[in-house]
């Protein structure tokens, strides 16, 4: 690997790591060097995918419970990595909450849309990204160094293609909720305060906004979804992983502040 994307002995922290794109970045950052906390809200269990990182990288990974909507639990979490592997020098703000499409029970209109579903987004999408950047990131600033990357969405830039869903079954039609496009924007424009606080100091804080990932999706959305693609397809986890180590390394030295739309063009159309 050129020097450049080398993170050999960094530290690195991945919130929301035992999801489906946190084993991405884990790998990712492991394989350029790093050592890497994945932290993840207690209780949650490790895919097999996660648990075979596990095995090939040894003490180079460690786990550890962290609820991002809870400053004790990011502060407890923050001292036992800390200890463990020293301070932190790269920070993944992965975690967070979508509402996928497969269930009707909880479907509404849009004047009926919960308001305890929206602030659950707004609580962990955008107030749990600020606090870990308060508590976990800020300590990049005495060190004089330091690359956060918040995970963004292409909804932080665009609204949801409600025909994307249209095909689904159920007493009312799902609605995309306007929370969680609107919590990203947040992640958006709190990345560009962060980088102008703390440019002067070293660290560097850019979005990370990926578009949709294939995975377990029906035929029907991936067709509509595919067809809104420039690059025609949607995204393979392995197509995050050069954005996110170019964010991480001294390969992006001159960047910050900006959103790395990683989305086959889906944000040009
Ligand atoms: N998968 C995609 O297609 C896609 C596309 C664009 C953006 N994203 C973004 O990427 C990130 C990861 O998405 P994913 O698909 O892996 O989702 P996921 O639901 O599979 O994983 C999310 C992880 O966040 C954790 N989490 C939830 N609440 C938390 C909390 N309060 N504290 C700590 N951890 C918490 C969950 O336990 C889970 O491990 C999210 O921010 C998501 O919005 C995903």
């Amino acid at each position: 690997m050129n020097k450049e994307f080398q993170l050999n002995d960094q530290v690195a922290v991945v919130t929301g790591a035992r999801g489906k794109l946190g084993p991405v970045w884990v790998e990712a950052l492991l394989d350029a060097g790093a050592h890497v906390a994945a932290l993840d809200l207690p209780g949650t269990l490790p895919s097999s995918g996660f648990k075979a990182l596990e095995s090939r990288f040894g003490e180079r990974l460690k786990c550890y419970d962290c609820d991002i909507t809870n400053r004790e639990s990011i502060s407890s979490a923050s001292s036992s990595l800390v200890n463990d592997f020293g301070e932190a020098t790269i920070l993944v703000n992965n975690a967070g909450v979508d509402q996928p499409p497969d269930s009707d029970g909880s479907r509404s209109v849009i004047h009926d849309l919960s308001i305890d579903q929206i602030r659950h987004m707004v609580e962990v999408n955008f107030l749990g990204t600020l606090q870990v950047i308060q508590i976990i990131g800020s300590k990049m600033v005495p060190l004089g160094t330091g690359s956060i990357i918040n995970i963004g969405s292409v909804y932080a830039s665009v609204s949801p293609d409600q025909r994307f869903y249209d095909h689904l079954s159920g007493n009312l039609p799902f609605l995309k909720s306007p929370a969680y496009g609107a919590s990203k924007a947040g992640v958006v424009n709190l990345t560009k305060y962060f980088a102008t606080l703390w440019g002067s100091k070293g660290v560097r804080v850019n979005t990370l906004s990926p578009g949709g990932v294939l995975g377990e999706q029906d035929t029907q959305f991936k067709e509509k979804y595919t067809s809104r693609v420039p690059l025609g397809r949607m995204a393979q986890t392995d197509d995050l992983k050069g954005p996110l180590i170019f964010l991480a390394s001294r390969a992006s030295a001159y960047v910050t502040g900006h959103d790395l739309a990683v989305d086959g063009g889906f944000t040009s159309w």
